[in-house]
């Protein structure tokens, strides 16, 4: 996406211009200066890497800072031995956080080994006070330090650091702003995600998102679209339109559309064929959109839809705003209109209050709704969120003990549904030549369950009918089917 910039078109000597996007190609265009002196010095290209820890957003944040990297000439790295880091992090449970710091020790190694080194953090941890306090008392390595509303601006502190040789931090609290046209590296030639929106105004009471991605804000369904156009003429077949909540789509625009029209237009790219879309949020999901749903020819049939407890006291103080019931009767609704839907969802265990009744709530849900499959947690208390003031903590022994049930179940149930479509015959797009096995190709269904057949690299992007030979609980073993 706006891979051709032009940078030489930019006085670097001059000031920096005031606008977006074009202030950002100027320090693109100084940042490759410092590239290109670089690699004359060490003679062979400087390399840059990035690890992206948590959910879609940060994979597809990756790809934007990736693209801007790339763009200024850095050669991408297999692994941390490289002239530039970077960790996009999660900060969703207290395990994602406490990764990066298991992993910074190592980074401050290498670094003493290449003095050029640049380690960079940004992403949502970084947006919380306390995790910047403690980086700045005891990492002192660490160059950059950004959020997740100013990722657009990477080379631009990039240039500042090396101007000013000390440590950058540049955190927002919030943002208004959407800078469009900026590169991106996709990781898939052939599919891709695409922001619809940012940020999630709803505060469920355990959950940090709203506090480190800010209030919601949608996209333009113009700029949506036309980015969606570029990428079907680059060959991207399948696109995952994501949001923390895709339901509300549009509602803050100027002039407002919803989520469902925004699909009917997107079901008019030609070539483009299959959409997918997460996450749901069950309050949010409308008639128009299960009717979407039901007509459309691209909209893949797998819907996640986050249920978090089958408890509706639970629910209520999680502030999700939906029952049990209308969890349940939603499920209905969805299944009458898309019968063959497979329907995953996420899972909290052990939320402050949560009694064994609460509990079997949420394995009643499990064993009504059947689904394809769930993520399932363990609460996690995070700092400032309303939960993390409630009382009524439950024992890590029960917590562990429900945890274990539910998953056990949830597997059975998943490895039981999966297996339906056995013997029948599917279209598979292809994604990768198989890890384990020789000869053959991976994919996955329109549901999102993963196929492999016998077949080589010349496939991967094609969507290929693939009979189902044999069920292997989660995934399948297949052969391609003559057309
Ligand atoms: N916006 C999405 C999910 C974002 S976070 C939605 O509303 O569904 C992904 C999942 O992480 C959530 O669905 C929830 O199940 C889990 N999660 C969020 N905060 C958590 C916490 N504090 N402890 C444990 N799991 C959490
Ligand atoms: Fe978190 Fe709830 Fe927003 Fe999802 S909808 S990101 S769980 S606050
Ligand atoms: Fe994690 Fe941020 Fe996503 S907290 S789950 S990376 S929005």
């Amino acid at each position: 996406m706006y891979n051709e910039i032009d940078l030489d078109k930019f006085d670097i000597s001059s000031d920096p211009p005031t606008e977006e996007p074009a202030r950002q190609y100027y320090f693109m265009a100084k940042c490759r200066e410092w590239v290109r002196a670089l690699e004359q010095k060490n003679g062979c290209r400087p390399t840059a890497f990035i690890q992206t820890f948590g959910c879609q957003m940060n994979a597809r944040d990756s790809e934007k800072l990736q693209g801007i990297l790339t763009q200024v000439g850095f050669r991408e790295a297999k692994d941390e031995k490289a002239d530039f880091v970077l960790y996009n992090t999660c900060t969703v449970r207290e395990n994602a956080n406490q990764k990066v710091y298991g992993r910074l020790g190592y980074l401050n190694t290498l670094k003493k080994k290449n003095p050029h080194m640049l380690i960079a953090l940004c992403g949502c941890m970084m947006q919380e006070p306390d995790v910047v306090r403690k980086i700045k008392k005891s990492y002192g390595f660490v160059d950059i330090v950004f959020g997740t509303h100013n990722i657009f601006k990477l080379a631009e502190l990039i240039c500042q650091r090396l101007e000013q040789k000390n440590r950058i931090v540049d955190i927002l609290d919030g943002t208004d702003q959407i800078v469009e046209e900026l590169p991106t590296e996709r990781k898939f030639p052939f599919k891709s995600g695409v922001n619809i929106m940012f940020g999630c105004n709803n505060f469920c009471s355990y959950c940090i998102v709203p506090y480190v991605r800010g209030r919601e804000r949608s996209r333009q369904p113009e700029d949506i679209l036309a980015e969606l156009q570029k990428l079907v003429s680059e060959g991207v077949v399948e696109v995952m339109l994501l949001g923390q909540n895709v339901n509300s789509y549009g509602k803050t625009l100027e002039h407002p559309v919803t989520f469902a029209q925004l699909l009917r237009q997107i079901e008019e790219i030609e070539g483009l064929r299959r959409i997918r879309f997460m996450t749901s949020h069950p309050k949010d999901l409308s008639e128009e959109l299960i009717q979407v749903m039901r007509e459309s020819t691209k909209i893949c049939h797998h819907l996640h839809l986050p249920v978090q407890s089958g408890s509706t006291r639970i629910l209520k103080v999680m502030n999700r705003r939906y029952t049990k019931e209308q969890y349940l009767e939603l499920v209905e609704r969805i299944r009458e209109a898309v019968p063959d839907i497979s329907l995953t969802t996420d899972i909290i265990v052990g939320f402050p209050g949560e009694s064994e009744e609460d509990f079997l709530e949420t394995m009643d849900v499990v064993e009504r709704v059947r689904f394809d499959s769930a993520f399932t947690f363990i609460y996690s208390r995070r700092t400032g969120t309303p939960a993390a003031s409630m009382e009524g903590a439950v024992p890590e022994e029960v917590v562990k003990d429900r945890f274990d049930r539910l998953l056990t179940r949830v597997q059975q149930i998943s490895s039981e549904v999966c297996a339906r479509d056995l013997h029948t015959t599917r279209e598979v797009l292809v994604e990768t030549v198989d890890g384990h096995l020789d000869g053959y190709v991976t994919g996955r269904m329109d549901n999102n369950t993963v196929v492999h057949f016998p077949g080589d690299s010349s496939l991967i992007g094609s969507i290929v009918p693939v009979y189902l030979e044999e069920s292997k609980g989660f995934y399948y073993m297949g052969t391609a089917a003559s057309r």
